[in-house]
């Protein structure tokens, strides 16, 4: 009998990965395609949902073929995905009402705003653990209704169904035979009702929803459906784990445990905890989600964003031209020379958690003459870390846990410069990620786990045997001084606003 595999597809932001994995977890193939976004104004963030799911029968198709194996081959399909994206498509045609609206996408800022005069804002956060803000779900839904001819209506007849991208993906998969979402993607939309974990009548009525449009909603330990024989994989193969990107990085992580933390650093950068079995709220504006569901328990986590990780330095290379590439980045970091305290903000697009300040600016402080293009380099990859303390800090104290390990992964984790930097100023050990792709690797994990590929949770922590380690190397004195430079750059940041 020929070997079998489990194809993850991770269905990001910015690109679709198709990878293949082993019994041991490792990654017999990996294609990668970008998906572009559409910006028809500022800081409105589209994708077509039609490219987006050709794109994945491609990837789909050449990880097949660059792993060298047929369809049959494949024992289960994995689904990992951008949360909080947001689509509509008709429910005989098959197609989208709209665009797809992305999670950074701020168009729906008006219907939130209308909202929070009216509504109670701490009810919302008891029932969703989330924020009333426009990158969840809700108010994107309510900005597409209001934006076709005759939105509301044809929902409310059950013409149109919503998911975000997973529950696109598997309802295309199989032909429209899987209308389903799971719980942690659920969690995102602002209409999920994170105790009970169902939909929530009170938070549809609040957004005007009607409950037909949306997916049936499952924990992880369930097989969704299967591939239908006229798509690309066309052989009936389980789809068998849909999970948001930033709980699959964590369950990749095999963070299982209550207080253990992961960081994802891309393009943004996201801080989540394990916060165990309740569905505790943060009293400093973090966000409460679901972790991941098994057998009927469910782990919740608390999450900080960082708006701008990677992208900090990404600036440097494609508006800048300051440097090649992510790598110069990194050599520049190193070579910086001057021994000035330089700070950046980099709030493109206002700063996240646990600011939350949409306005703020990006800024540089602490310029002198002597100030260079390494130094200003140095001065973004250094904000990731900052950024990270503020973020574990609000942790800390929201759950009283010690903080032992931050394992981290994503694209920016490549440079030993950031993760070094970031265990000094948070004092804690730092360890990057083993696999390329721990986002795609957590959700195999979770398909294997229900397939019966992989046998439990002590399998999995066996095959995660983790990466280097970054030993915090700071004295106190030196780490409270930097860390209190960074405030103060921030409160300068703060003041001026556009
Ligand atoms: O909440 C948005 C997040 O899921 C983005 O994920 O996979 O594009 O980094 P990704």
């Amino acid at each position: 009998m020929s070997d079998k595999y489990i194809l993850t597809v991770d269905a990001g932001t910015k690109s679709i990965r198709g990878i293949v994995f082993n019994h041991q977890g490792e990654i017999i193939a990996r294609e990668i395609k970008d998906l572009p976004a559409i910006t028809p104004q500022p800081g409105w963030v589209e994708q077509d949902p039609v490219l987006l799911f050709d794109t994945v029968q491609t990837v789909i198709a050449d990880a097949l073929i660059g792993a060298h194996i047929e369809a049959d081959q494949i024992e289960a399909l994995a689904i990992a995905n951008q949360r909080e994206t947001t689509i509509i498509w008709d429910k005989t045609t098959g197609q989208p009402v709209y665009n797809a609206i992305g999670w950074r996408s701020t168009q729906s800022k008006a219907i939130v705003t209308k909202l929070a005069q009216t509504a109670d804002r701490q009810l919302i956060r008891q029932k969703t653990g989330l924020r009333l803000d426009p990158i969840f779900s809700g108010s994107k839904i309510r900005f597409i209704l209001d934006h076709i001819p005759d939105g509301q209506q044809r929902a409310e007849q059950g013409e149109l169904l919503f998911g975000t991208v997973n529950t696109w993906l598997a309802w295309q998969l199989s032909d429209g035979e899987i209308f389903t979402t799971d719980y942690t993607n659920a969690s995102r939309t602002l209409l999920f009702n994170i105790n009970t974990l169902q939909w929530d009548e009170e938070l549809l009525r609040l957004f005007n929803i009607p409950l037909q449009m949306l997916p049936k909603a499952v924990a992880n330990d369930q097989i969704v459906g299967t591939t239908s024989s006229h798509q690309v994989l066309a052989q009936g193969i389980p789809i068998a784990a849909m999970i948001g990107s930033q709980q699959a990085a964590l369950f990749g992580q095999t963070a299982f445990d209550l207080g253990m933390v992961k960081a994802t650093y891309g393009t943004g950068g996201f801080i989540v905890m394990n916060a165990g079995t309740t569905p505790s709220l943060s009293m400093n504006n973090l966000l409460t989600s679901v972790g991941y569901s098994f057998k009927g328990v469910t782990n919740y986590v608390l999450e900080g964003g960082i708006l701008t990780a990677g992208d900090a330095v990404d600036w440097f290379v494609d508006q800048l031209h300051f440097l090649d590439s992510f790598q110069d980045a990194e050599v520049a970091a190193k070579t910086a020379t001057s021994a000035d305290e330089l700070y950046f903000v980099p709030a493109f697009n206002g700063l996240a958690a646990p600011y939350w300040d949409p306005d703020v600016r990006g800024a540089f402080l602490g310029l002198t003459r002597g100030s260079g293009r390494d130094d200003l380099v140095k001065a973004a990859i250094q904000s990731i870390a900052y950024q990270t303390e503020d973020i574990l800090t609000t942790m800390a104290q929201d759950t009283n846990l010690p903080l032992a390990q931050i394992r981290v992964d994503g694209g920016a984790s490549k440079s030993d410069y950031l993760l070094q930097f970031a265990a000094d100023i948070t004092h804690i050990p730092v360890q990057r990620s083993q696999s390329q792709e721990t986002t795609a690797l957590g959700a195999a994990f979770i398909a294997g786990l229900n397939t019966g590929y992989y046998q439990d949770f002590a399998q999995l922590r066996q095959l995660n045997t983790g990466g280097q380690v970054f030993t915090p190397t700071t004295d106190a004195q030196t780490r409270s001084r930097l860390i209190s430079g960074w405030h103060q750059a921030i409160g300068a940041a703060e003041t001026f606003k556009n």
